[in-house]
């Protein structure tokens, strides 16, 4: 209703999709969306059918009153926080799945994950019916697959995707940080630094997109406390891995800092 009476007044409406334990980064997406649009909508929701069994659902931050803080601060005129109960009625059974996209990295890694979002990103699409919705490049693959799923299902929405925020030493924002031990929190930073390599190699050397992924994979493996899921160069819009440079290029890493997982990506120009 509220967003109906705002496209009356001819205000277009931004979303900005979150779960919450907002920081900076939101604060990013919150803030552009505040420029671009007449009517800003965040929402709050820690979707239950996007995390694995054994994954960190129950303890996944909840900050409520200090997230609704932010968003005003940040410029939002509404902030949706539904229950589980509001977005799944007791005899929900239907999923959105964007296939090939959603089966490789983070999808091989965390099976059913990419289903839980594409489905509740839909379901706020509907439900918001906005003209713009945010999101962070941290989350590269995830933002690949929205896209994907807006023009495949025709959602009449501009996907904008945001750049990585991040700490004064390179570790990209994310609510999961919170999770890291003063010790973890330092070896974190080798994820930023790896990237950045990466860029460098392809911009100062002719290395293959193969051979700097190799680089980026031994400088991981070899450092004491980083468990590495994956690292590589990958093409931008389809996230198969890249042998040979190619003008723009993502290079994407995830792994393992103590308990805790972590993703980050940057997008690389060859010379
Ligand atoms: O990126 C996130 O925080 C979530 O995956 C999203 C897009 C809000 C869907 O639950």
């Amino acid at each position: 209703m509220a967003v109906r009476a705002a496209r009356l007044q001819g205000r277009q409406t931004g979303i900005v999709p979150t779960m919450g334990a907002l920081h900076e980064g939101h604060v990013s997406l919150i803030e552009r969306a505040r420029v671009e649009c007449g009517f800003v909508v965040a929402t709050i929701f820690v979707n239950p059918t996007q995390f694995g069994p054994n994954e960190d659902f129950t303890k996944y931050p909840r900050t409520l009153d200090a997230d609704l803080q932010m968003c005003e601060a940040a410029g939002a005129d509404l902030v949706f926080t539904p229950s589980a109960s509001d977005m799944y009625g007791q005899h929900a059974q239907t999923f959105v799945r964007v296939t090939k996209l959603s089966e490789s990295l983070e999808g091989a890694h965390r099976p059913g994950h990419f289903d839980g979002v594409s489905t509740v990103v839909a379901k706020l699409f509907n439900i918001a019916e906005p003209d713009r919705a945010y999101f962070g490049q941290k989350d590269f693959q995830q933002q690949l697959i929205i896209r994907r799923m807006v023009s495949d299902l025709d959602f009449p929405i501009e996907i904008i995707t945001c750049p990585i925020v991040r700490e004064a030493d390179g570790l990209a924002m994310s609510s999961r940080n919170r999770y890291l031990t003063p010790e973890e929190r330092a070896t974190a930073t080798e994820l930023s630094q790896t990237l950045k390599m990466a860029q460098k190699l392809a911009a100062e050397t002719q290395l293959s997109a193969a051979e700097i992924s190799q680089r980026m994979q031994q400088r991981l493996s070899g450092t004491p406390g980083i468990e590495l899921s994956y690292a590589l160069i990958a093409d931008p819009e389809t996230l198969e891995p890249l042998e040979d440079r190619q003008v723009t290029a993502v290079a994407l890493i995830a792994a393992r800092i103590g308990k805790t997982r972590l993703i980050d990506n940057e997008i690389l120009q060859f010379r």
